[in-house]
This record gives C-alpha cells, sequence and structure tokens, in this order.
C-alpha cells in the first residue's frame, strides 16, 4: 500500500486514474479546484482539498497531508485542458498549467524527510503543434501552436530541472486526445467525443469546427491510466516522455458518422469555421509507449465509444 496526492483527481481522467489506484489497494489523497471536475466523480471517503494547484502553500500542504503522513508520490493531473480556453484567458491558463507544475515539482522535493518523491505527470500531443512528420515519435521537434501546447513543453523542460538539479524523479505522458466515460458532456471547453456524444444523444445539431478533415489519435480512458500507474512504480532517471497513443487516425467527419451509427440517431452536422491554433493533424507513434510498458492502447474506438455513450 502506498500513499500518493493526485492533483485534479476530481476531473476526468484523475477519476479513473483513482478508481484504478484505489482497487489496488493504494490510499490517495486529492487537490483540485473543482474548475472543471467534480466530487461526484470520486468514490465517498477520499478527501479532497479545494484549492489552486498554483498556490505553492497548497501544494505542500496537500503533499504532507493532514496528519503529516507525507506521500509516496504525486500523480499531477491539475491543469485547464482546453486549447481554446488557453486562447481566451491566456494568463490565467498559464498559472495553471505551468506555475502548477513548477509548484508540484517544487514540492516533491521536500515532500519527505527520506527524499524527494517521484512525480507522474500529464503532458500532451500539443507540444508537437504544426509537425508535419505523422506518426509523431518522442523525437520529433515540438512546435506548439497553441498557449496550452507552450505551457505542456515548459512542463517538460521543468521536468528535466526537476529530475537533473533537484533529484525529483519524473515521467511525462504526452497524451493525445482521451475520451471516455466522464469526460463532461455539458461543456464546450471539453473534449469533441463528449461534445458530439452528449449532442448526439440528445438529438441536438452538432457543430464541426472547420472542414471536418483534421484527424485526431483517440484514446480509451481505461487504457491510458495503466501507464500512469505502472511508470509510479518504476521511476527513471532522465526525465522520461512518453506518447499514449495508437497510432490509428480518426477525422472529426469520421467520428461524428460513427457517433450517429452507434446512437441510432441522425446526424444534424453543421459547419463552422475553424477554431484558431488548431492543430490540422495529429497520429502519435506508440512505439517507446510499448516497448517501455509492454502493453498497447488497444480498445477499439467503436467499443470505447459505446462505453461512452453508455454512462451518458
Ligand atoms: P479535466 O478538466 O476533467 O481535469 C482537470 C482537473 O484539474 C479538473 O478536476 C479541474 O477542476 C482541475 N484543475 C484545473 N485547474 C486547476 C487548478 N488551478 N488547481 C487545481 N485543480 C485544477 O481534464 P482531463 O481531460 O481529465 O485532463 C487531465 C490532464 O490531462 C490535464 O493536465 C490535461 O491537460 C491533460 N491532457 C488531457 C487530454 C485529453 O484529451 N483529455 C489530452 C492531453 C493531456
Ligand atoms: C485535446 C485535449 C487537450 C489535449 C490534446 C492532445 C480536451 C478538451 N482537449 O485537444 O487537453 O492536450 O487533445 O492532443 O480534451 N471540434 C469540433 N467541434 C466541437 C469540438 C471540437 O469540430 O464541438 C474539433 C476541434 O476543432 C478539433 C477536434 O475537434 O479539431 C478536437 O478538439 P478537442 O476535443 O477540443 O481536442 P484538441 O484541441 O485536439
Amino acid at each position: 500500500m502506498a500513499r500518493y496526492l493526485v492533483t485534479g483527481g476530481c476531473g476526468f481522467i484523475g477519476s479513473h486514474l483513482i478508481e484504478r489506484l484505489l482497487a489496488a489497494g493504494h490510499k490517495v489523497r486529492v487537490l483540485d479546484d473543482l474548475s472543471t471536475g467534480k466530487r461526484e466523480n470520486l468514490s465517498d471517503g477520499v478527501p479532497v482539498t479545494v484549492g489552486d494547484v498554483a498556490d505553492a502553500d497548497a501544494v505542500r500542504a496537500a503533499m504532507a497531508g493532514e496528519d503529516g503522513e507525507g506521500v509516496d508520490g504525486c500523480f499531477h493531473l491539475a491543469a485547464v485542458a482546453s486549447v481554446d480556453r488557453s486562447r481566451e484567458a491566456w494568463l490565467e491558463t498559464h498559472h495553471a498549467n505551468l506555475s502548477g507544475t513548477i509548484a508540484v515539482f517544487d514540492a516533491a522535493r521536500r515532500a519527505n524527510p527520506a527524499g524527494p518523491v517521484p512525480v507522474i505527470y500529464a503532458s500532451s500531443a500539443a507540444v508537437y503543434g504544426d509537425n508535419p512528420n505523422m506518426p509523431l515519435t518522442e523525437d520529433a521537434a515540438t512546435r506548439p501552436l497553441s498557449a496550452y501546447g507552450a505551457d505542456k513543453l515548459g512542463c517538460e523542460l521543468h521536468a528535466r530541472v526537476a529530475d537533473g538539479v533537484h533529484g525529483v524523479p519524473t515521467a511525462g505522458f504526452r497524451f493525445f486526445n482521451v475520451y471516455g466515460p466522464r469526460q463532461d458532456p455539458k461543456s464546450p471547453y471539453s473534449g469533441v467525443i463528449s461534445i458530439f456524444a452528449g449532442r448526439i444523444a440528445r438529438g441536438e445539431p452538432i457543430t464541426v469546427n472547420g472542414d471536418g478533415e483534421q484527424v485526431r489519435d483517440f484514446i480509451f480512458v481505461k487504457d491510458l491510466v495503466r501507464y500512469l500507474t505502472a511508470a509510479m512504480g518504476h521511476p527513471q532517471p532522465g526525465a522520461p516522455v512518453y506518447n499514449v497513443c495508437t497510432g490509428r487516425p480518426t477525422s472529426v467527419n469520421r467520428l461524428a458518422e460513427v457517433l450517429a451509427d452507434l446512437s441510432g440517431r441522425p446526424l444534424d452536422r453543421r459547419y463552422g469555421p475553424a477554431r484558431p491554433g488548431d492543430i490540422r493533424t495529429s497520429i502519435g507513434d506508440p512505439t517507446r509507449l510499448v516497448a517501455a510498458f509492454g502493453m498497447s492502447c488497444d480498445t477499439p474506438l467503436e467499443d470505447g465509444l459505446r462505453q461512452t455513450l453508455a454512462w451518458l
């Protein structure tokens, strides 16, 4: 049994991670400002501190725990996950997404008398921006198009500092487009699958940004969280980063058609302007991930979409 802090634990991915940690018998506590996360995403009894991850005192206190028992590691997921939101609220999202990450690394170096504790953190495929070399390997050039992508790249650079200067072991995961149950279908800042699934199921029209031929690599949330727990169990030196992806492309148009088909509803699709800072094509190469962890993101898209629709 280990004790972990999960920042952003009330969110979509965090809640699935916590389900897995609890099932394995670990003790978990959460720091979350509830800006998009919800307590209802978690089972009763998981202690939640409501606070800002960019508040260094709040992060230190959350790592120490109410009884001062400390933690064995931190999963850092708190962030403003929306690329669009990072355009509207540049500085505010920067505080959460980059200052928040530095606050977590900083607290991790003094979290236990025995020494620094590992931090497993969420980076993003957004770091690749408009790099056209598909599928993207971790060595591909990083060319973020958005404030969100730039800050996630900043997290990776500071992870190198955390590791090299302060002895905090880290692993960064460049999630591609994650979907599944509990991704909020009502928020305009949510992922495209949850927005489309919710609207199609309610018989409402969907809006495709641009021509709909932009492509994403969609990964099912339950596939993803296995890597986070595996990385915590085997911290590696050198601040490694890993793509979390399938290598399989799906266009936004195709996604809308499959969702309509699976939900047995007619598709009312409208086209709007392309989103500023939107990436055209994003497909990852999972070779390093599979080599390091011995498992791939293998839930077929249609199976994952069925589970997502069933949850709505
Ligand atoms: P989410 O919005 O459901 O979860 C983020 C959580 O962080 C929420 O519970 C929110 O309340 C909390 N939070 C936000 N700002 C905070 C702050 N300043 N202080 C404390 N808590 C704060 O989004 P998600 O999809 O679960 O994303 C989790 C992580 O994964 C994020 O770091 C995100 O950038 C990253 N990520 C997500 C995807 C995806 O496709 N969903 C892809 C790549 C990376
Ligand atoms: C998503 C994640 C981001 C992550 C990145 C990694 C969310 C909210 N964002 O960003 O955290 O780092 O993947 O690749 O989970 N679209 C429409 N209509 C809509 C909504 C979206 O056409 O109603 C389009 C968008 O313009 C975009 C595509 O769908 O082309 C995907 O959008 P979105 O789900 O917001 O994801 P990303 O911007 O790729």
